[in-house]
């Protein structure tokens, strides 16, 4: 996820009591999108309101009973302190891609999904490939 950078100053975006734990809030500062929300603790909470997945604005996806927040799109949530991805659905295959078609990563990342239960598999050729096949491609 990228880093949120504020502007070196307090901005006012809402009011404390339109921060909830129930729906995310979204606002702006200096027209960068942003998600506010309270986490489990009642601790307000702010992340680019961007999903890192497809970009999708996750202040429209709901906050889970974690106090993370949960994409609308598809279903990946994200840690508010941290804004590191904490889950993706089950039902969802993983394809691993660490260096290239070689990198032994991969392989391990893909055996050690597969342990814990979940759909995973090693992405067989190279970015290139991947991106000629007509593939989603996102660069960050
Ligand atoms: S766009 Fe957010 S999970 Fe896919």
């Amino acid at each position: 996820m990228s880093e949120l950078k504020p502007p070196a100053a307090w901005w006012a975006v809402a009011r404390s009591e339109e921060v909830t734990g129930l729906k995310p809030l979204s606002a702006d500062i200096a027209d960068q999108p942003i998600v506010l929300w309270r986490d489990k603790q009642g601790v307000a909470r702010a992340l680019e309101d961007r999903c890192p997945h497809r970009r999708a604005p996750l202040s429209l996806g709901c906050i889970r009973e974690s106090g993370w927040i949960q994409c609308g799109y598809h279903g990946w949530t994200y840690d508010g302190e941290t804004g590191r991805l904490k889950e993706i659905p089950k039902e969802q295959e993983i394809v691993a891609y660490c260096r290239g078609p070689y990198c032994l990563m991969a392989f391990e990342a893909v055996a050690e999904l597969r342990k814990k239960g979940r759909s995973a598999r090693r992405l067989e050729d190279g970015f290139p490939e991947w991106r000629s096949a007509g593939l989603p491609v996102e660069i960050a």
